[in-house]
């Protein structure tokens, strides 16, 4: 099969590492964005987020020539290729429900160069969106711009995207599954072949559906990992009531179920990110516009508010009064491994400490920047972890990122007024340092 030439519109975690992969892969790939700061850096080889494993791949495909990335062009983009991945963002309105504005954009764009097209051309939307999106938003809006009809005219797939940040890359090299909703046939044919090229001998199972089944699929997988994390934190607070009770055991132990399995079992401050938050809140507006309340998912949704406020209680147990204590806060990303700050669990935590009258320093090792867009002034930021802890009378780990993992209790003891060490996300041996420090952690029972 000649290689189809692929166009990315949207260039953030999704789209970027779509673009690169294919690229790498031997594609001609053009990806269009409508933010030319990005445009810029990507075109010099350089990602303009954190994403391991990345960098390397994305410099050589710019420099080979097989990756490109245009400026407002989506036309272009799509005249001169053969398949495009739409990957635009579909963030949460203020009631919570999804905003389609992008998509919306970039399918009246897209639909504008099939006017001009002689040949077939496939469009893939990649950006999680709601059940009935594809079929009922983006369809006629293509129809409406090409003057052509979906499945002859051209051809329209929905192929959710299951990339988790921090192994972005990785993860769009080797998926445990491709999910493919097709409008007709020729579409689902087109997609299916590209992905088996490019997977090759190691395609995942591939699952062909209908468009709005491959929609929900993403949200019914994103809610239920929602789900095991404020289930498992729920247990980590019952925990708590009950000496000698530790849930990092009872997690450790109920994974060991095959029926159970140990991910997304670790008690913390919660879940955040750019797609949890928004995606469990999108599901429950949605059906709750069918006339379906989602009521596990609405509890899902307030364990996961309430709980970055434990570190503030715990805080407050072992301090007293916040006013003018000095607080170290280790972690801002919303997890290890990135620099992405939305819905972090430190933004409340933060706020929360500023309202009590903390003064806060934070370290990060990729963050700062992120953070310092969010919080400017309002606190201070350390260049290192021990600057961070030198003379602060408590200390939140709040990201679980791996040279966290590897401080001592001594690193505590010797630099901060006060040790007293709050784990928000259980990477220290309670035995260890509980003998050394004041030391609490979510889910122990003391
Ligand atoms: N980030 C993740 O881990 C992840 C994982 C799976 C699925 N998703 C989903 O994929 C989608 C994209 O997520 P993301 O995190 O990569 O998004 P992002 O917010 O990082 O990037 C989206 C990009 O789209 C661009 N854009 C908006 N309108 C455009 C248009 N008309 N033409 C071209 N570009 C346009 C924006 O400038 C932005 O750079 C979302 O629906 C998200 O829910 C994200």
């Amino acid at each position: 099969m000649k290689k189809p030439k692929i166009s990315v519109l949207g260039i953030g975690y999704v789209g970027l590492c779509t673009a690169v992969g294919f690229a790498s892969e031997g594609y001609a790939v053009t990806a269009s964005t409508h933010d030319a700061e990005k445009a810029a850096k990507i075109n010099k080889g350089i990602p303009p987020f954190h994403e391991p494993n990345l960098q390397k791949l994305l410099e050589e495909t710019i420099q080979n020539g097989r990756l490109k990335c245009l400026v407002n062009q989506t036309e272009k983009a799509v005249l001169e290729t053969d398949l495009t991945f739409n990957a635009v963002g579909t963030p949460s309105r203020p009631d919570g429900s999804i905003d389609l504005q992008f998509i919306e954009k970039s399918t009246h764009e897209m639909g504008k160069a099939l006017n001009q097209k002689n040949t077939y051309h496939v469009v893939v939307i990649k950006s999680t969106v709601v059940p009935g999106t594809t079929q009922d938003v983006v369809k006629p809006i293509l129809e409406k711009e090409s003057k052509k009809k979906c499945g002859s005219g051209f051809g329209l797939c929905m192929s959710p995207e299951f990339l988790r940040q921090g192994s972005a890359f990785e993860d769009t090299m080797h998926t445990d599954r491709v999910v493919i909703g097709e409008h007709d046939k020729k579409s689902g044919d087109f997609l299916e072949s590209l992905y088996k090229d490019f997977y090759g001998e190691n395609t995942p199972p591939i699952i062909r559906t209908t468009l709005s089944t491959a929609e929900l699929i993403k949200y019914a997988s994103n809610s239920l990992l929602a789900t095991k994390i404020s289930f498992i934190n729920t247990i980590a607070n019952m925990c708590e009531e009950i000496p000698g009770a530790d849930v990092k055991i009872v997690a450790a132990a109920m994974g060991l179920d095959k029926r159970i399995g140990p991910l997304f079992l670790n008690a913390g401050l919660g879940y955040g990110g750019s797609c949890f938050p928004k995606d469990v809140k999108a599901l429950i507006a949605h059906s709750k516009n069918l006339g379906y309340r989602l009521n596990l998912l609405e509890a899902v949704e307030s364990v996961n508010k309430a709980q970055p406020l434990k570190a503030i209680q715990f805080c407050k147990d072992l301090l007293g009064n916040l006013k003018g204590k000095r607080v170290a806060i280790l972690g801002l990303a919303f997890k290890a491994n990135t620099d992405d700050m939305r819905e972090a669990r430190v933004i409340p935590v933060i706020n929360q400490l500023l309202k009590e009258g903390a003064n806060v320093i934070a370290y990060d090792p990729v963050a700062v920047p992120n953070a310092k867009a969010i919080f400017k002034n309002k606190i201070q930021y350390a260049a290192s972890t021990i600057e961070c802890l030198k003379n602060a009378d408590c200390c939140i780990l709040v990201t679980e990122w791996d040279e966290f993992t590897k401080l001592t209790p001594e690193d505590f003891t010797k630099n901060m007024k006060q040790p007293i060490l709050i784990d928000g996300r259980r990477i220290y041996d309670p035995d260890e340092f509980i003998r050394k420090m004041k030391f609490t952690a979510i889910g122990l029972g003391q």
